[in-house]
């Protein structure tokens, strides 16, 4: 194992400056599990570190991973380490393993280790507003092995990075492009795994919305090319008629954690909101005709991101005024300041670790 450089708080980085996905922590979390030697090994926190991972490893050809995304946030005391609904990951996390052929580690455990994780590396909590640490708990197959099967040997560890926004937008509106050249999941497929395959499968479209000026992709569904699903690292609501529409999970969508925190709080602010099939042609009459008022985005890393622009089938469509909407800017505000611990919680999400 390989020493990789030390990033320290505060010498390295200005919160205002920090993006996302660059910087980590100086300690992780690792705990191995092997078949012969009886399951889950004795977790151990070690210094952050590379792998040495031989070429035949079996994550490396025939992709058994999974991952969560999770934040940790600096609270209004000194003391609060403040977790976002982390049961909900856990539980995604444990989804995840089952549908991959991988023995997922206890749920009780992975919240205690992360937990004492994020305790010991707590000054690495950014504290300015929009910004967090982000917790990457990861699993990997690591038996040395060129057959395809289920691996015998896996590797669970956890690292933690100091972000910012997401986007290089920030929360300014995003653009998004609709294709319907490529997939990204079909029914009985992954996609609502959160696994490292539906992210290389979303790569070349989102490459080449980048080149003709979107941020994102929106996928449609791989069978009528018509239903929306998804962005891919987002879930996506519809502000239309004074009613909020996401799409129904039907089974190739990730069942997004801050997109179900949206629809209770966005009811519990007085919106309506539907999960309900949503075809894209649906969208572009509502744009046409001036009954759509909102469209954003909603995701862990993403938080909540308005969208400006989307283009479908050459043709592009602006939606409010290429503006911020109000209930996307409402639904930002109001669910940062309960994740920060700057509003009451009236759903218990919020865990002080
Ligand atoms: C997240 O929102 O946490 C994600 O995992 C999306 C992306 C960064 C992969």
């Amino acid at each position: 194992m390989g020493k990789v450089p030390r990033n320290r708080p505060g010498s390295q980085y200005d919160e205002d400056q920090l993006g996302f996905g660059d910087i980590f922590t100086e300690h992780m979390l690792q705990m191995v599990y092997s078949e012969e030697d009886g399951g889950w090994q004795t977790p151990e926190i070690t210094p952050l570190q590379n792998l040495v991972l031989h070429p035949a490893t079996m994550v490396l050809h025939y992709g058994q991973q999974v991952f969560e995304g999770l934040k940790a946030f600096a609270g209004p005391d000194e003391d609060d380490i403040l977790l976002f609904r982390p049961d909900m990951n856990i539980a995604r996390f444990t989804k995840s393993c089952d549908r991959l052929c991988i023995p997922a580690p206890d749920q009780g455990l992975f919240m205690e280790q992360m937990s004492k994780l994020i305790r010991l590396e707590r000054d690495w909590i950014p504290k300015q507003h929009g910004t967090s640490l982000y917790v990457r708990p990861t699993i990997i197959a690591t038996d040395t092995h060129l057959g395809v099967r289920p691996s015998r040997k896996y590797l669970f560890y956890i690292i933690l990075s100091p972000v910012g926004a997401y986007y290089p937008e920030g929360f300014e509106p995003v653009r998004i492009m609709v294709t319907d050249k490529y997939i990204r999941a079909c029914r009985g497929g992954l996609g609502e795994a959160k696994t490292m395959a539906n992210y290389a499968a979303s790569l070349l479209a989102a490459e080449e919305a980048h080149c003709a000026g979107f941020t994102q992709v929106l996928w449609l569904n791989a069978v009528d090319k018509l239903s929306i699903e998804e962005v891919g690292t987002m879930n996506i609501f519809f502000k239309m008629n004074n009613e909020i529409v996401t799409p129904a999970l039907e089974g190739t969508i990730l069942p997004g954690v801050t997109r179900d925190s949206v629809i209770h709080f966005a009811r519990e602010l007085g919106h309506p909101v539907v999960e309900r099939q949503v075809s894209i042609e649906e969208i572009v009459k509502a744009a046409e005709n001036g009954a759509l008022q909102e469209i954003f985005g909603s995701g862990t890393a993403a938080v909540i991101s308005p969208v400006s622009h989307f283009r479908y089938k050459d043709h592009d469509h602006m939606v409010a005024d290429g503006k911020t909407g109000p209930v996307a800017r409402q639904l930002f505000d109001e669910l940062t300041a309960m994740q920060t611990g700057r509003r009451s919680d009236p759903f218990g999400w919020v865990v002080n670790i």
